[in-house]
């Protein structure tokens, strides 16, 4: 008499991947030779949105069922692997600065722009003017983009709205168009971007307002997961980013920065001091910034390094992140777009992994797990997407691809074949040129 069998019943497979790639937080769960938990021949089994089956396509008919009304995808020795995570974005703005981007490239720096009264005050201006239905249809545009990249998780900035009425509206904009939307929006509280208009020669009453007012507003109507703040010159200084991060955190708000991006200020170590979750851009890092990145046993959250290779190539002014530093001190590595208006305006995370590899020195794997896992880890989301983990979203990509050396070798490209949203399809570029 054989063995009563304990199936895993399943609504959604993909089987036959040429490569599996699990990028599990472990790595070594399932492919104990690489960290991205790489299966040749390997499948994923999800039921009602969730993943409940990882494992070899010639296991598969041992092990799952498919119940009736299950779909079966072959992906026909393509690579399979988890939905990228972007988790920098600054997603609701109007208008555009490509003037200030002929300025930069004749010789005027980004912060000349700023001063000058151009930069991200200029946005604020054009994003303040346009109407609600113009700035959900933008956010809408844009999470689009991300979504044909592959992108099922998006991190949602304000930040160009700086007043209490403006940035609540921005994060509106991303709990309205994030309901209806197939792309997870997280939205961010970044009401410490610059110092506004009204507020120039007294940057402390700005603060104050931030920490006393936005905040509390927007922690009791449930607009933000994060707080983040601009740590530089000519932005908020360490200990105004402080009060800002701490304000935050008292009000049920996780900490992020933007630090260390044109100037070395000690913003990092500032933020790992506070626990934040992810510190981002580094371009200028300190040794103590990046030990202070580095992994540790102890209680405290360490934060992950999110570097922005792309604000540093479209700012043309060469000091990109030290990855390979930051990666043997042994700290986390993400990678975003920063997509905005001013320093990189772009949706294409799969040409951050090749800049990644070209400019930053990282390997394909590193890479690989620095726009899925890592990226969930800097969202505080690695719980729930970045991988293909068992009870984790079927948020599952299928590329035009077989091995995953070749992701970020085909620089500029979409590598994109299927999208599968919690087990659902929502991009086919079979079907692209025929709508
Ligand atoms: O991440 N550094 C601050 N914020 C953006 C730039 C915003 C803008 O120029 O509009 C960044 O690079
Ligand atoms: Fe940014």
């Amino acid at each position: 008499m054989s063995e009563p069998r304990e199936w895993v019943e399943a609504d959604f497979v993909v089987s036959g991947a040429g490569e599996l790639l699990t990028c599990a937080r472990t790595g070594a769960a399932l492919g104990p030779r690489s960290t991205l938990g790489l299966l040749p021949g390997g499948a994923v089994a999800a039921r009602n949105g969730r993943i409940v089956w990882v494992g070899r396509t010639n296991e598969l008919r041992e092990e799952v069922r498919l119940v009736r009304g299950g779909q079966t995808v072959e992906a026909d020795g393509r690579l399979v692997m988890p939905c990228l995570v972007e988790c920098h974005a600054h997603l609701a703005f109007a208008g555009e600065r490509s003037d200030e981007f002929q300025l930069r490239v004749a010789g005027t720096s980004y912060q000349e722009v700023a001063a000058a009264g151009g930069g991200i005050m200029s946005t604020v201006h054009a994003t303040r003017a346009a109407p609600d239905e113009v700035l959900r249809a933008l956010t809408r545009k844009r999470l689009d983009y991300f979504l044909r990249f592959g992108v099922t998780t998006v991190e949602a900035k304000s930040g160009y709205g700086l007043s209490q009425e403006q940035e609540l509206r921005l994060l509106e904009v991303y709990r309205d168009v994030g309901e209806a939307h197939a792309v997870d929006v997280v939205p961010t509280l970044l009401a410490a971007h610059t110092v506004p208009v009204e507020y120039l020669d007294r940057p402390d009453d700005y603060v104050r307002m931030v920490t006393k007012k936005m905040i509390p507003a927007v922690a009791k109507h449930h607009l933000a997961k994060f707080c983040d703040a601009f740590c530089e010159q000519g932005a908020f200084s360490v200990e105004q980013c402080r009060r800002v991060l701490e304000a935050g955190v008292e009000h049920g708000l996780l900490p992020k920065l933007h630090a260390d991006q044109l100037t070395y200020m000690g913003g990092t170590e500032m933020a790992a001091e506070l626990g934040a979750v992810s510190v981002d851009h580094l371009d200028h890092v300190s040794e103590a910034g990046i030990e202070a990145l580095s992994a540790s046993d102890g209680e405290k959250r360490v934060p992950v390094a999110v570097l922005l290779p792309g604000a540093t190539f479209f700012l043309g002014e060469g000091g990109y992140a030290p990855a390979r530093r930051l990666l043997q001190a042994g700290a986390r590595v993400a990678l975003s777009t920063d997509l905005n208006p001013g320093s990189s305006p772009t949706t294409n995370l799969w040409l951050m992994a090749s800049m990644g590899c070209s400019q930053l020195r990282m390997m394909a794997e590193e890479v690989i797990r620095a726009i899925t896992i890592e990226a969930a880890a800097a969202l505080a989301m690695d719980d729930e997407v970045g991988s293909l983990e068992v009870g984790k979203k079927a948020d599952i990509l299928i590329l035009d691809e077989t091995r995953h050396a070749e992701v970020p070798y085909r620089y500029g490209m979409n590598p994109v074949w299927r999208v599968y949203k919690e087990g659902r399809l929502v991009v086919n570029r079979d079907l692209l040129g025929e709508v």
